[in-house]
């Protein structure tokens, strides 16, 4: 038996605290194996196709990388390979993947072709971001929370920023699941949507995780362990300056951090990244020019601080990933969990 066999994994709200503790210790599990130079081939002469409409640097290494150490053959498709969307529907593309490929990473724009691709190709699709839900990152980030904190349940993780973002809505719905308090800190703008709250809303009711959706910034930090943030204009968004305006003072910076009240040895730092944290970034010169600030949704020196954790998140994607692929795809004897 293994309940995850054949499974996507398009958005959190589909497995339950089990099924994703699993998934986190798993991926703890094959870190180890990694660091010990143990095999562990489990997708051994499979093939992954890798989708990408938007750029990255983390999920399309973690994934490639992944693959390869369990044995898989990953193959890139980036957004001007292929004819996804352009020459033909995503149900064709996806029975034709689907053909030869054994799993699907699909990164863009829609949920809904996230969710083509899922039903038409036959083959696990793992949603490597869309507008709406990041669940891979979900996955490495609440194992690095474990990998920190030892436990999940009755943490609080703070996520300041854009409040509406595929990130935060994901770190809503995930923490309302596993037992992590969540609070939300943005402008009201930026809150994220109703649809959203009452499906974080639901399942806390069943974990006991409470949720707390504020623009104020002292109510919002206090008591946090996890203070986390994201940039401030996704991918896909364009609406840089009243962005800027309205999350301007949302800055991860040294004073937000002090608010939480949280000894230092019980609080971190995370970031998904990438991220726009000092002006070495050509992104960070245009916004210096055009409204006078040389970082954006957190500073440089909270970024270098002995609470940042970013690096270890980004490594853990490919950690994570990998759990996530053998459980899907493997043939693992997973008893139910
Ligand atoms: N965190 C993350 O998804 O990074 P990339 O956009 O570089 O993949
Ligand atoms: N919210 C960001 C996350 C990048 C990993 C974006 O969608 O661009």
């Amino acid at each position: 038996e293994n309940v995850f066999q054949g499974r996507s994994v398009l958005a959190e709200k589909d497995f339950s605290a089990a099924e994703l503790e699993y998934l986190i210790d798993f991926g703890l599990h094959l870190k180890t194996l990694k660091k010990m130079g143990i095999q562990h081939h489990y997708l051994e002469g499979k093939n992954i196709a890798l989708l990408f409409e938007k750029s990255s640097t983390r999920t399309r290494s973690a994934f490639t990388t992944a693959a390869i150490d369990l044995g898989a053959h990953p193959e890139y498709l980036g957004q001007n390979d292929i004819q996804l969307g352009k020459k033909e529907t995503t149900s064709d593309t996806a029975k034709v993947l689907g053909s030869m490929f054994d799993g699907i990473e699909f990164r863009g724009f829609k949920q809904s072709d996230a969710e083509i691709l899922a039903r038409d190709s036959g083959v696990p699709v793992w949603n490597g971001l869309t507008d709406e839900w990041h669940p891979t990152q979900m996955l490495a980030d609440f194992m690095t929370v474990k990998e920190n904190f030892g436990h999940l349940k009755g943490l609080t993780l703070t996520f300041m920023g854009d409040g509406r973002n595929n990130v935060a809505n994901s770190l809503l719905v995930t923490g309302a699941i596993l037992g992590v308090n969540i609070h939300i800190v943005a402008p009201k703008e930026l809150f994220p949507t109703q649809e959203t709250q009452d499906l974080a809303k639901k399942f806390a009711t069943e974990s006991g995780a409470k949720l707390l959706i504020t623009d104020d910034l002292d109510e919002g930090m206090k008591g946090s362990n996890i203070v986390y943030t994201d940039v401030w204009v996704s991918m896909g968004e364009s609406n840089w300056e009243q962005r800027v305006n309205l999350l301007k003072p949302y800055q991860v910076n040294m004073e937000a951090l002090k608010k939480t009240g949280t000894p230092d040895d019980q609080l971190i730092f995370m970031h998904c990244l990438p991220a726009f944290h000092n002006t070495d970034t050509k992104y960070g010169e245009d916004v210096k020019e055009k409204y006078g600030i040389t970082e954006m949704e957190v500073t440089d020196e909270v970024f270098n601080s002995k609470y940042a954790r970013q690096f270890e998140e980004a490594e853990n994607r490919m950690h994570s990933i990998k759990a996530m692929m053998a459980a899907t795809l493997g043939n693992l004897f997973i008893p139910r969990v």
